[in-house]
C-alpha cells in the first residue's frame, strides 16, 4: 500500500492472537507496521512477528516486484518486529541490516545473523537516491537499543513503539478520519501504559530530541500512521510520560466473595454523586492493563482488596506489582477491603501507598466479613477526594 510514491506500507493487523507479549489483552487485536522505502535502493524499515511470515514476504513481493531489498534498517529488536529478520536474509541475501551497535548481539542471539551488518552511529545517514535516511537513538523507548529513523525528504518518521497503540490499523492505515485519534485514545494510552509506561524519563529524552524535526507523517510500529493527528499524539505522549494527570479517581478493586465490590461501588456512587469523575476496575474480571491505563490518567486512585493468607487478594498484589514496576508515584491514594478473621489488607496497601510516595488522604476502611452499608463510610473516603 502506497503511502507516497516512495513510502509503502507492508505491516499486517492480527487478530488471532489473544495476547500481546503474552499477558496483555487484545480484544481489538494489534498491527505489526513494517514500510518500504523503495528508491534507487530499496530499504525495509523493521519486519514483523514470526506467525506472519508468507503474508509479510508476499506483501513485500507486491511492492517491489523481483527487486531486491538492499538495507533491512532495525530501529527495535522486540521480536514482534524482528521475527522475521532471518526470513528476510533467506529471501533476499544480500540484504545489509543497518543499525546501532546495542542491537548487534541481539541480532545475533534473536536471529543468529553476524553477518554484513553495518553499524551506524547517532544522527548518521544513508543515501537511498532521492531519499535519505537518517538515525536517531531513543534508548528504552522502548528497549536500550531501540532508534528512530527519519526520512527528511518525506519528513516521515519511522517511531519504533513511539505513538503506538493496541487494536488493528484502519483499512486505509493512515488516520484519514477526522476522529480517529478519538477511537484510538484509551487503546493507545492502555498500550503505553502496559509497555512503555515504566520508560516516562526516556520518553521525554526522545521527545526532546526529536522536537527540532518538521513531522508530517509517523510511522510507528503499531495501529495507524499517524499525518492528520501528529499534534494530538505528541501531546499524549508527552502528557503520559511527563505524569500530567486528570482530576479524577482510578478506583480498583478484587473481590471473593463480593463484599468488597460492594463496598467499591458505595465509593464509585458516593464519587459520582461528588461530580468527581471515576473510573472502576474489577481486577478479578478484566485484565490489570485496562486499570494501568486510568492510573497514568488520573490524579488519585482507591485500591480495594479482601485480605488473603494475611496478605493482598492475589489480583490486587499484581496490580500494585505493576504500579511499583511502573515508578508510578505521586496519586492521592486511599484503601478499603474486606476480612474474614484477620485484616491486614488496608494496612499492606497503605505501606505500598507510602513507598510509592502516595499521599494518603484517608486511612482506609477495613471491615469484617459482610459489607453493611450503614457501617461502612464511603461518603468519608469520597470527600477525601474532593
Ligand atoms: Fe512492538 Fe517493543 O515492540
Amino acid at each position: 500500500m502506497k503511502l507516497s510514491e516512495k513510502i509503502r506500507y507492508v505491516g499486517l493487523n492480527d487478530t488471532t492472537t489473544k495476547l500481546f507479549e503474552h499477558q496483555w489483552t487484545i480484544p481489538y487485536g494489534v498491527s505489526y507496521n513494517s514500510y518500504l522505502i523503495v528508491d534507487e535502493k530499496i530499504a525495509l524499515i523493521d519486519t514483523a512477528a514470526a506467525a506472519c511470515r508468507e503474508e509479510f514476504l508476499e506483501k513485500i513481493k507486491d511492492e517491489i516486484g523481483t527487486r531486491p531489498i538492499d538495507f533491512l534498517v532495525v530501529n527495535h529488536m522486540e521480536p514482534d518486529h524482528s521475527a522475521l529478520q532471518q526470513a528476510i536474509r533467506e529471501k533476499y541475501p544480500d540484504c545489509e541490516i543497518v543499525t546501532n551497535a546495542k542491537a548487534v548481539p541481539m541480532i545475533e542471539g534473536f536471529q543468529g545473523i553476524k553477518d554484513n551488518i553495518k553499524v551506524i552511529k547517532e544522527g548518521e545517514t544513508l543515501a537511498l537516491g532521492e531519499t535519505t535516511l537518517q538515525f536517531f537513538m531513543v534508548p528504552m523507548v522502548h528497549w536500550p537499543e531501540t532508534m528512530v529513523t527519519w526520512c527528511p525528504e518525506e519528513k516521515t518518521l519511522f517511531s519504533g513503539d513511539a505513538f503506538g497503540t493496541f487494536k488493528v490499523a484502519p483499512e486505509c492505515v493512515i488516520d484519514s478520519k477526522s476522529d480517529i485519534f478519538n477511537e484510538y485514545e484509551s487503546e493507545m494510552r492502555r498500550y503505553y501504559s502496559s509497555i512503555v509506561g515504566k520508560y516516562g524519563g526516556p520518553v521525554q529524552t526522545a521527545l526532546k530530541k526529536l522536537s527540532g524535526l518538521e513531522i508530517s507523517r509517523i510511522c510507528s510500529t503499531h495501529g495507524p500512521v499517524w499525518e492528520n493527528s501528529i499534534p494530538q499524539v505528541l501531546e499524549m505522549y508527552d502528557r503520559l510520560s511527563a505524569s500530567r494527570l486528570e482530576k479524577g479517581v482510578c478506583l480498583v478493586y478484587g473481590s471473593m466473595y463480593g463484599n468488597t465490590a460492594k463496598a467499591a461501588e458505595a465509593i464509585r456512587a458516593q464519587l459520582t454523586a461528588m461530580n468527581i469523575p471515576v473510573q472502576i476496575h474489577d481486577l478479578c474480571e478484566e485484565d490489570l492493563s485496562f486499570a494501568l491505563a486510568d492510573v497514568f490518567k488520573y490524579d488519585s486512585l482507591i485500591v480495594g482488596s479482601p485480605t488473603y493468607n494475611a496478605g493482598l487478594f492475589p489480583p490486587v498484589s499484581a496490580f500494585m506489582e505493576a504500579l511499583k514496576a511502573r515508578g508510578v508515584k505521586n496519586r492521592k491514594f486511599a484503601a478499603f477491603g474486606s476480612y474474614s478473621w484477620a485484616g491486614t489488607s488496608v494496612k499492606i496497601l497503605n505501606n505500598l501507598a507510602a513507598e510509592m510516595q502516595f499521599e494518603t488522604v484517608h486511612d482506609g476502611i477495613s471491615f469484617a466479613q459482610g459489607f453493611a452499608p450503614e457501617k461502612f463510610a464511603a461518603d468519608q473516603i469520597a470527600q477525601s477526594f474532593a
